[in-house]
C-alpha cells in the first residue's frame, strides 16, 4: 500500500486548493474532513445535524466523530494507492489514532507537508473565499476571482460563501489551530516525517513546490 500524505497548515493556508490539484495529478483521492462534514450538513444527516453548530462557530468537532469518519473513508478501495488528508488530523488524539490505524493496516508513517503562510494573509483569504456549490472549485474574490461574478468557471455552478468564513468564526478557528493543531508540527517533527513548504505566492507555484517535493521523496 502506498503512503498517506497529510497537508497541515492553519485555516486559509491553501490546503484544500492544493490538495484538489495535487491529488488529481497523483491520481489519488483527496480526503477533506471539512468537506465530508459540510456535505453531511447539507444532507441533514445525523452527523450533519450534530456537527453544524460547532462548524458554524469554528469549533472542532469531537475526536471520536472525526476519527470514525477518517477510518471509514480510508478503508475504501480507492485509498489503496495512497490518499491526501486535508484537515485531518488536527489534534494530538487524532494524530495518535491515525498512527495506530496506519500501523494496523500496514501503511507505515505518513508524509506530512506543512504549508507555511503568514497569519496576516489568512483573514483576507478566508473572508474572500467562495466555493462552487456543485463541483467544489475554490475561488477568492480578491485574489482569484471567477470570470463571472458568483459563477464557477468550470461548470457554471453557483458560488457560495462558507458559514464559518465570517470574522468571529475565523478567530475561533485560528485559536483552535494555535491550541490544538499547531502541536502536531512537533509531533511529526519528532517522527522525522515533517516537511515545510512555502505557501506564499501564486497557487500554481505552490503546486509545483508540493509536487516536486513529493516526486523527489519517492512518494508513490
Ligand atoms: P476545514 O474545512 O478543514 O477548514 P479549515 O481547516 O479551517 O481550513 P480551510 O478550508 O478554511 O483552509 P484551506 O487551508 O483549505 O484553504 P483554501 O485552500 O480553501 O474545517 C472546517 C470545520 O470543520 C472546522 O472548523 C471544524 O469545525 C470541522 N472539522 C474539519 N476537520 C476536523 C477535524 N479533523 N477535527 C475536528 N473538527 C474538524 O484557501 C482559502 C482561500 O485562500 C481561498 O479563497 C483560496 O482561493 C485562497 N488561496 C489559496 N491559495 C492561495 C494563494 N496561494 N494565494 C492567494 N489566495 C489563495
Amino acid at each position: 500500500m502506498s503512503q498517506i500524505l497529510v497537508f497541515l497548515g492553519p485555516p486559509g493556508a491553501g490546503k484544500g486548493t492544493q490538495a484538489r490539484v495535487v491529488a488529481k495529478e497523483l491520481g489519488i483521492p483527496h480526503i477533506s474532513t471539512g468537506d465530508i462534514l459540510r456535505e453531511a450538513v447539507r444532507e441533514k444527516t445525523g452527523l450533519g445535524l450534530a456537527a453544524k453548530a460547532k462548524i458554524d462557530k469554528g469549533e472542532l468537532v469531537p475526536d471520536e466523530v472525526i476519527c470514525g469518519i477518517a477510518e471509514e473513508r480510508l478503508s475504501k478501495p480507492d485509498c489503496v494507492g495512497g490518499a491526501i488528508l486535508d484537515g485531518f488530523p488536527r489534534t494530538i488524539a487524532q494524530a495518535d489514532f491515525l498512527e495506530g490505524l496506519l500501523q494496523r493496516t500496514g501503511r507505515g508513517k505518513p508524509l506530512v507537508l506543512n504549508i507555511d503562510v503568514a497569519t496576516e494573509s489568512v483573514l483576507r483569504r478566508l473572508t474572500g473565499r467562495r466555493t462552487c456549490s456543485t463541483c467544489g472549485e475554490i475561488y477568492n474574490i480578491y485574489m482569484n476571482p471567477p470570470r463571472q461574478d458568483g459563477i464557477c468557471n468550470k461548470d457554471g455552478g453557483r458560488l457560495i460563501q462558507r458559514a464559518d468564513d465570517n470574522e468571529e468564526a475565523i478567530r475561533t478557528r485560528l485559536k483552535a489551530y494555535e491550541e490544538d493543531t499547531s502541536p502536531l508540527i512537533d509531533f511529526y517533527k519528532r517522527r522525522n516525517v515533517l516537511h515545510h513548504v512555502d505557501g506564499s505566492g501564486e497557487p500554481e507555484a505552490i503546486t509545483e513546490r508540493l509536487l516536486s517535493f513529493v516526486k523527489t521523496h519517492d512518494y508513490l
